[in-house]
């Protein structure tokens, strides 16, 4: 079954992220349940059909025997994932390590934790170690499971080092290598000890992806800066070899969203909240419990409003929905509790006997109950401090077509790109700024609301998942093909 070029009418995905889409929890000696994982890649690659994937990546938990090894991998087979097996000491430095606290915050232009910085550069080189050790171990699972034809897709800054180690074991495989955080700007990237190392195994890949074209032209002039490479319009060269570097906007599965708003538990819930927060408009925030999203400073910006607008006391509550996440991290534990403290103080200074201003949520929500969120809020606020691209947004934009609320985003969120045009943009910084926005947001006509909102539903029904990870693979393989017919001429 080929087509005229010999390539397979449906090759295999091999996908390739630090998280799975289901996280375990061990019931018993050779018993597991999975549950799903949070966050914006596994969102985006559910929303991803029609190919014949295979997902590789770690479940979330340690399993040391063989017993619960074996029984694991039995489970996930069933859900086409295939996991890797990373020990407590890897995930310490590894994943909580050099992944959660210094990749991360330092892609995010975050800096380094404030106050352990000279422990954490201290650790630099253990943790890195750690990193490459981790990457390897992917590596060995991915090259077990790779047949020839196959593609395989390596997702995010857990795995840069991924595309060097894989062409180590065969030139022949298709790589792409896919950011799904900013890309810093080079003056940040290059503070980091094992800068250069990180871009030569990413440039490994045939080819890099980013959300923004200005992430992929951080890119770039990094590699540029850093590895003296030349930077073309295609991408990076080195020593002849072009790694193609482009700019993919991810998107969401926006039907799925669509379709849920007409389902009856969809209904039922939204009859629900209707009624338990009618005469009250509804402000909305949905974030990983991350120092990146800016949750103290939505909530300080929420304050502000309500001291500047005293008229709106009683007419309008804040629902934010923070999912807890790396929680062994203790810069996120620190967030946990200033959160608290926040909202605890806002809601003593506000609140009545009958209703508080703030109800903040430390979990996550099933899809049912998220969609009907979506559906009856009024406005949303999304007010990372920087982020990727942000898929609340586009899943907000998605559930609105009938209510046609405000969306309040951060411009330093990749989503500023394409929904600045309907959205209210805000540097969530400056919270006087963004209190003013919720009061413009509050008060702004019926008629200018369905014109930002036709522009931001018109984008994110239209450039979805399917489409972004279509045009990925298909450029993926049209850059092999580039390179076969070099070595032919
Ligand atoms: P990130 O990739 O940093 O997690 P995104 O906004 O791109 O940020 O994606 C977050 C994803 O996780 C979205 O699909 C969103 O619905 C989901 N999510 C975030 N917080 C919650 C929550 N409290 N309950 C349910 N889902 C959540
Ligand atoms: C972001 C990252 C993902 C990650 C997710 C959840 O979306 O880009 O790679 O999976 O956050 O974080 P976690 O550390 O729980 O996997």
């Amino acid at each position: 079954c080929e087509k005229q070029d010999g390539r397979p009418f449906r090759q295999r995905l091999l996908v390739v992220a630090n998280r799975l889409p289901v996280s375990a929890v061990r019931r018993g000696e050779d018993s597991w349940s999975l549950e799903m994982s949070a966050g914006g890649l596994v969102t985006a690659l559910l929303g991803v059909k029609g190919f014949e994937a295979r997902w590789i990546g770690w479940a979330g938990v340690n399993v040391p025997d063989k017993v619960g090894q074996d029984a694991l991998t039995d489970a996930l087979a069933q859900k086409k994932c295939i996991p890797v097996f990373l020990d407590e000491e890897i995930v310490h430095q590894y994943y909580n390590g050099y992944c959660n606290n210094i990749l991360w915050p330092l892609f995010h232009y975050l800096g380094l934790p404030q106050e352990d910085r000279l422990a954490t550069t201290r650790s630099f080189q253990s943790q890195f170690a750690a990193y490459k050790k981790a990457n390897q171990m992917f590596a060995d699972v991915v090259n077990q499971h790779y047949e020839e034809g196959d593609v395989v897709w390596c997702h995010d800054y857990h795995l840069m080092f991924l595309p060097k180690c894989l062409k180590e074991y065969n030139t022949n495989m298709k790589v792409g290598w896919f950011l799904h955080t900013p890309f810093p700007s080079s003056e940040i990237h290059r503070t980091l000890p094992s800068r250069s190392e990180l871009l030569r195994s990413v440039l490994a890949a045939d080819l890099v992806g980013f959300h923004t074209y200005d992430y992929a032209r951080h890119f770039v002039s990094a590699c540029t800066r850093i590895l003296g490479l030349e930077g073309t319009p295609e991408g990076v060269e080195d020593q002849g070899k072009l790694t193609r570097v482009a700019a993919f906007p991810i998107g969401i599965d926006a039907d799925r969203f669509i379709r849920a708003l007409d389902t009856q538990p969809v209904q039922e819930h939204i009859r629900e909240l209707k009624e338990r927060f009618a005469g009250r408009k509804v402000m909305l925030g949905v974030d990983r419990l991350d120092m990146i999203k800016g949750i103290p400073q939505k909530i300080l910006a929420f304050e502000k409003f309500l001291e500047e607008n005293s008229d709106w006391h009683d007419k309008v509550v804040l629902l934010q929905i923070a999912v807890p996440t790396r929680t062994d991290v203790p810069e996120y534990q620190k967030l946990t509790s200033q959160v608290h403290e926040i909202v605890g103080r806002i809601n003593g200074r506000f609140g009545t006997l009958t209703a508080v201003p703030i109800h903040h949520l430390d979990r996550s929500l099933d899809f049912h109950k998220l969609s009907a969120l979506y559906a009856v809020t009024d406005v949303a606020l999304v007010t990372s401090l920087r982020d990727g691209m942000n898929l609340v947004s586009y899943e907000f934009v998605a559930c609105q077509d009938a209510k046609k609320g405000v969306l309040i985003l951060s411009e330093f969120a990749g989503a500023a790109q394409s929904l600045g045009a309907g959205a209210i943009l805000v540097n969530p910084w400056n919270i006087t700024e963004v209190a003013a926005s919720i009061a413009q947001a509050l008060n702004m006509p019926a008629e200018e609301r369905e014109k930002r909102h036709r522009h931001n539903y018109m984008h994110v029904t239209t450039h979805t998942a399917q489409e972004w990870a279509e045009t990925f693979v298909s450029e993926l393989n049209d850059t092999v093909v580039e390179a076969q017919l070099r070595t032919r001429q």
